[in-house]
């Protein structure tokens, strides 16, 4: 459920704020976020483990936008990071470092080091040389690093392939069949104390069975390692749960919960999760104005000032986002297909192909829904455009919480070399 609707004057809304007034005000595009949505998405995923206890870590790339960040954190959640960069917005988010874990195939000494500085909760070590590098850093520094080995378990997830991560080819995590003599090194390594085991086995799930396996050879492997003698305290179950962009029906985070519960049960150990989507997905959209509508022999293209740099998902992914007309169309307006395309130049800047809807005109604002996890995160200034300004909407009011970029800032960075 979210908390984005039209008021009775047909103007799509973010809670109790008509998006004309926020386009106003900040201009297009901006993303939007909904605080009752974030929250609720939150409070529903962790009530459905009440019993564990569980530490919920958001995973800051799904939304790094500190607003986000610091809304989740009030609510008491944690943060699965994956740079430096992450750890920094996550602690200024205030995000406690006792609840964050560290995630990711390529983390540097440095980014370790800092990690260790800060005293995050856990590390997720991929590989044998990342072990080793950690231990050597950990030990220099006289800290310990606490280390869960991230395993994969070679589950088919059944999602997109470029989103697809516990398949043995992809580049994560340690097969577990090799995983038994990582922990063995780890157990003897200088600065390194094993702390626990953690998995992730993909992202956009829409169906409980590849977690349902995933979950119970994991079972069996944590039995395997505290035969070994290894103390396993933390089970970190990843995040991957799906949501609705259109029609898919991905099972309900209670659903979810009641697979873990079944899959876990007695397991003695602090169970992780690492949710992105699940929380962010559905409380953000993205809102841009039509441009023009150009039409060519046989074929009606809707360019709005939103681009391809601004939201990615659908060049990158083929993802689909539902476009919602922000003025409701009259009843009985006619249902065309249209191309909906961004202004860059690429023939892949479309946000929707052949999508029936109801011609808007130049001028007119779009929402593309669903667009609050991997959107502005993934924003870029191709093109030489501005990252967009990003929203945020509580009740009646709504703050700008990330400024659309200035040209200014856009250009701060370059210089000419001295012999110019
Ligand atoms: N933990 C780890 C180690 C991850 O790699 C990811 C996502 C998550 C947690 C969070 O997964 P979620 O709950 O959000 O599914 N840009 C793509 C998604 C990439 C996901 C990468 N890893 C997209 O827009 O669909």
């Amino acid at each position: 459920m979210d908390h984005f609707s039209y008021n009775a004057e047909g103007r799509y809304c973010a809670e109790d704020v008509p998006l004309p007034r926020i386009a106003d005000a900040v201009g297009t595009p901006f993303y939007c976020y909904s605080t009752a949505t974030l929250l609720r998405h939150y409070q529903v995923f962790s009530a459905s483990f009440a019993h564990a206890a569980p530490l919920v870590c958001f995973a800051v790339k799904a939304n790094g936008s500190l607003a986000v960040l610091a809304t989740l954190a009030q609510a008491g959640a944690g943060a699965d990071v994956v740079s430096q960069g992450e750890i920094l917005l996550a602690r200024r988010a205030g995000v406690p470092a006792s609840r964050i874990v560290f995630s990711g195939v390529g983390k540097t000494e440095a980014e370790m080091a800092f990690a260790l500085e800060e005293g995050i909760f856990q590390f997720n070590v991929e590989s044998e040389p990342e072990l080793r590098a950690l231990s050597a850093v950990a030990s220099a520094k006289g800290a310990t690093a606490a280390v869960a080995v991230r395993v994969n378990p070679d589950v088919a997830s059944g999602t997109h392939a470029k989103i697809a991560t516990g398949a043995k080819d992809t580049k994560f995590g340690v097969p577990m069949s090799e995983a038994p003599p990582l922990y063995a090194l780890a157990a003897a390594l200088p600065g390194i104390r094993v702390q626990g085991v953690s998995m992730h086995i993909g992202s956009q799930l829409t169906s409980l069975a590849p977690f349902a396996e995933a979950f119970s050879r994991l079972r069996m492997f944590v039995g395997t390692l505290r035969q070994a003698g290894h103390g396993i305290r933390t089970v970190d179950l990843g995040g991957g749960l799906g949501i609705p962009y259109h029609d898919e029906a991905p099972p309900l985070p209670e659903a979810y919960a009641q697979l873990v519960r079944r899959e876990m049960d007695g397991i003695d150990a602090q169970l992780i999760f690492e949710p992105g989507r699940v929380l962010a997905g559905n409380a953000g959209i993205l809102v841009t104005r039509v441009i023009y509508v150009k039409r060519t022999a046989g074929r009606k293209f809707i360019v709005v000032d939103a681009g391809m740099n601004d939201l990615i998902r659908p060049s990158l992914y083929e993802a689909h986002h539902d476009i919602v007309p922000v003025r409701k169309p009259e009843g009985g307006a006619a249902v065309e297909e249209a191309d909906v395309v961004g202004p860059v130049c690429e023939t892949g800047d479309i946000f929707a192909q052949a999508r029936k809807l109801s011609l808007p005109a130049a001028g007119d604002l779009l929402a593309f829904r669903s667009a609050g996890a991997y959107g502005a995160s993934m924003a870029s200034t191709y093109n030489a455009r501005l990252l967009p300004a990003e929203v945020m909407v509580r009740g009646s009011e709504f703050a700008v919480v990330k400024t659309r970029q200035s040209y200014e800032e856009l250009f701060s960075r370059d210089r000419l070399p001295p012999w110019f």
